[in-house]
């Protein structure tokens, strides 16, 4: 897809803050299990320089946390806003995420979509990515809210 969107893309800064979490919203990121303040928190915390996001005139209208374990890169939060999609910025700002993994010596991309968000199987496939045969599993070590 030709993409003319002026969008920069650059690593998340402290004063994105706000406009990250409302876009996080707006396009229905968050629940009542995610604390996006915290994760963010954490994000900063542990790996800033994957995490990304787009900005058009001051506007930040994109996200993308990317993450490498060591044996596999992650991607979360990945988000274009809502009146803007449908114009490239997804794939941009994702092969932008991929680049920095390469870079980092990641050798494979996994990521999680929610099973009610169907819509967004067709956007990986379209973007090269395939569904593999696993069941993902998790165990919560602790719950933010009550850690509050
Ligand atoms: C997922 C999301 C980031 C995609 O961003 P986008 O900017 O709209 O996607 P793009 O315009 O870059 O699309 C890239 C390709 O995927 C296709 N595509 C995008 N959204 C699609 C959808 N919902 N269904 C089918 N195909 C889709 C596009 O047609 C395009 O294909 P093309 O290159 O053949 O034209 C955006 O829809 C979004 O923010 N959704 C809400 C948040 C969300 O659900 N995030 C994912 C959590 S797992």
């Amino acid at each position: 897809m030709l993409n003319s969107r002026p969008m920069e893309l650059r690593r998340y800064q402290t004063s994105d803050l706000d406009q990250v979490v409302a876009l996080w919203k707006e396009c229905g990121l968050t629940t009542a299990a995610n604390n996006p303040y915290r994760d963010i928190q954490r994000k900063t915390a542990d790996s800033p320089e994957l995490f990304f996001v787009g900005e058009e005139q001051g506007k930040i209208v994109a996200s993308c946390m990317a993450g490498f374990d060591g044996h596999r890169g992650w991607i979360y939060y990945l988000a274009v806003a809502p009146s803007l999609q449908g114009k490239g910025l997804g794939a941009r700002i994702m092969r932008h995420a991929e680049k920095a993994l390469l870079d980092s010596g990641c050798p494979k991309i996994d990521l999680m979509v929610r099973k009610t968000n169907t819509q967004m199987l067709d956007f990986y496939s379209k973007i090269g990515y395939q569904s593999d045969p696993v069941v993902v599993m998790s165990k919560r070590l602790y719950d933010d809210e009550a850690s509050d």
